[in-house]
């Protein structure tokens, strides 16, 4: 049974977002000079993304997790935010950039961030791999962005529908009849 049959369309196919990781990570080990960066990726959706994106910086970088949840199994923010599990590593005077999926409302950016910020690290950046460009109740911009996507719902490279299809290489759009 492939998944990919559950796909209407394809909106970034594997070489443009591996091109658009390369480029970030370039980016990113320039800004930070050298330095040591600690990615802060938020779970699950921001996986395979981080993995990759920690590949294309040329600096010592280390790796920690942290899971929240916002949407439970529905395609609606719920408005609400829950920490599920917290960092392991101690975030003072350290250089960390927060890795997200997708920002939708903003909503689980600016709480995480307010939470991270309260650590008092040295520096705090935001790579988002997607943003839905609404105008964001909070006017968060996120340092670094992949792409700008339409306001839909979109699946794969980490982004979920019921938690299915993290594991697409591509991101697309599912058939409507799958949400039935
Ligand atoms: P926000 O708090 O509304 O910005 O939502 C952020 C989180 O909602 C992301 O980290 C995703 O887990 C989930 N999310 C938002 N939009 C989508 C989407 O289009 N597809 C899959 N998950 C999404
Ligand atoms: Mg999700």
């Amino acid at each position: 049974m492939s998944i990919r049959n559950d796909i209407e369309r394809v909106l970034i196919n594997e070489q443009q977002l591996h091109d658009r990781v390369i480029t970030l990570g370039e980016r990113i080990a320039q800004d930070y000079g050298g330095r040591p960066l600690l990615l802060v990726g938020v779970l699950k959706g921001a996986v395979p993304f981080l993995a990759d994106l920690a590949r294309a910086i040329d600096a010592p970088v280390e790796m920690d997790f942290m899971a929240v949840s916002s949407y439970g199994n529905s395609t609606h923010s719920q408005g609400y935010v829950r920490i599920l599990k917290d960092l392991d590593d101690i975030v003072i005077d350290r250089d960390v950039l927060l890795v997200e999926d997708i920002i939708d409302t903003g909503l689980t950016l600016s709480y995480v961030l307010d939470l991270l910020r309260q650590r008092a690290p040295a520096s705090l950046r935001v790579c988002a791999l997607l943003d839905k460009q609404k105008v964001h109740a909070k006017h968060l911009h996120p340092d670094y962005t992949g792409f700008p996507v339409e306001d839909e719902f979109v699946v794969g490279y980490g982004l979920d529908y019921a938690q299915r299809y993290r594991n697409l290489p591509f991101i697309g759009v599912l058939k409507p009849e799958i949400y039935r």
